[in-house]
């Protein structure tokens, strides 16, 4: 690999093997989650393997604007001194959320419960995200808050305190605004209950319960909180499956390649991109090697197979939305057509997601199709070509998986967008694979 810094981009050379072993970076929302906890709690809370990316960054800067005090440790750990929210402080600027969709909208639940004005921004990606799927059940448990738009868009503007459960319905299954509107109900008179049209990943439900906050699952779909808070704990955060992701279809594509992922989060509300690449025939172990806060962590075991395209719609979206620009790279190898339907949430994600993996495929000489809701991928014989990231750090991950399956030189422009997840990506590239001879 040869990187120009100034350029921002970097050229990979292929085909090339992934073998070896590796224990990917803590899973990224999971670290947003232990970090809002820890600080909601009224104690000292210990959390290793923390994400050190930015989008995580961004909600650890936010925890210090509102007066919560984090360190780092010799090891590598971070302790939170959380003293409940009521000790939470205004924030003196605005809060920059930078690219962080999980940051802005759990925060502005997590404010929406606080008596003093917080203003939420971000950058040129976030602040095109839509907020009214928080904004508004938000101001129906008596929040109040603004935003460009009409409140659609940010800076959100919350001021808040004094907060009515109820019951939402949510028009999207989305973890993001289920955790906003339990952070918010946790504060919130009476009971809080959020019902989705689908599951969507349950860490919040899982780690809340760990630690003793009030709170109910009726089903996969709906959860029911009442005023009350966390305990102080201590947390190792498992490997990010969505990191995983870009080698386990990294190894897949690549004949010849063997690799072992090491202390993932498999909760199967974020592993269902293993069942879509097995449906394509790929070659993929699971072992379960144990638990943190109610989170299954394990293995898994990759060796290269030869894949065929599948259908990936309905109720498996919500499972696999942040894996599909990597499942559309494998798609691209494939023999055959995949479809990826009832994924309008693919527009709104860092970057328009149908329209850069599109491109990304494109590039590569490779055929897709986009509807509103909808991309299909014609496999076939990926060229090498260029490819922009769009600072979307998915689009320029999945664009050196792809890079890695060709004969040649790919280059991926916008390539610091990786440091939002996975500042480590570079590394790992170079460390786990080798090419092909
Ligand atoms: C996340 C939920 C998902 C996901 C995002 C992280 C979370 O977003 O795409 O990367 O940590 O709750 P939505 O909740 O908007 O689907």
């Amino acid at each position: 690999m040869t990187a120009s810094e100034a350029a921002d981009e970097v050229v990979l050379s292929g085909p090339r093997l992934v073998r070896g072993r590796l224990r990917v970076p803590g899973d990224k929302g999971m670290s947003h989650r232990a970090l809002l906890f820890a600080a909601m709690a009224d104690g000292r809370s210990r959390v290793a393997g923390l994400a050190r990316g930015e989008d995580v960054g961004r909600t650890r800067a936010a925890l210090a604007q509102l007066g919560v005090v984090t360190s780092d440790e010799d090891d590598g750990a971070v302790v939170v001194d959380g003293h409940g929210v009521d000790a939470f402080v205004e924030p003196k600027g605005v809060v920059d959320c930078g690219n962080s969709g999980t940051s802005i909208r759990l925060l502005t639940g997590l404010l929406a419960g606080r008596s003093f004005l917080s203003i939420l921004g971000g950058d040129e990606s976030l602040v095109q995200r839509p907020m009214a799927r928080v904004v508004e059940p938000l101001r129906t448990m008596g929040a109040r808050l603004d935003g460009r738009a009409g409140g659609t868009l940010p800076p959100l503007v919350v001021r808040g305190g004094d907060l009515v459960g109820g019951v939402h319905h949510l028009g999207v299954a989305s973890a993001q605004v289920k955790t906003a509107l339990v952070l918010a109900g946790l504060q919130a008179h009476g009971t809080t209950e959020v019902i989705e049209p689908a599951p969507s990943r349950d860490h919040t439900e899982r780690m809340l319960a760990a630690l003793g906050a009030p709170l109910t699952r009726a089903d996969e779909r709906a959860v029911r909180v009442t005023a009350g808070e966390p305990s102080p704990f201590e947390f190792t955060v498992p490997g990010d499956p969505s990191s995983a992701a870009f080698w386990v279809v990294a190894a897949t594509v690549t004949p010849g390649s063997d690799l072992v992922l090491e202390g993932v989060a498999l909760n199967p509300s974020r592993i269902a991109f293993v069942d879509v690449l097995e449906r394509m025939g790929a070659a993929i172990e699971i072992v379960h090697t144990g638990e943190q806060l109610g989170e299954p962590v394990g293995e898994l075991r990759v060796t290269s197979a030869d894949l065929h395209g599948t259908t990936v719609e309905g109720a498996e979206i919500p499972g696999v939305i942040d894996e599909i620009p990597v499942l559309a790279v494998a798609a691209a190898c494939a023999e055959g057509i995949t479809e990826f339907r009832d994924a309008a949430e693919l527009r709104v994600k860092e970057s328009d997601r149908i329209a850069t993996v599109a491109e990304l495929l494109t590039g590569l000489g490779i055929g897709s199709e986009q509807g509103d809701d909808r991309l299909v991928v014609r496999g076939g014989r990926l060229q090498p070509g260029v490819i922009d990231s769009y600072g979307d750090h998915r689009i320029a991950m999945a664009g050196a998986v792809a890079a890695g399956a060709i004969a040649g030189e790919t280059r991926v422009r916008g390539w610091r967008s990786v440091a939002t997840s996975y500042p480590e990506f570079t590394r790992d590239l170079a460390a786990l694979t080798a090419e092909a001879p």
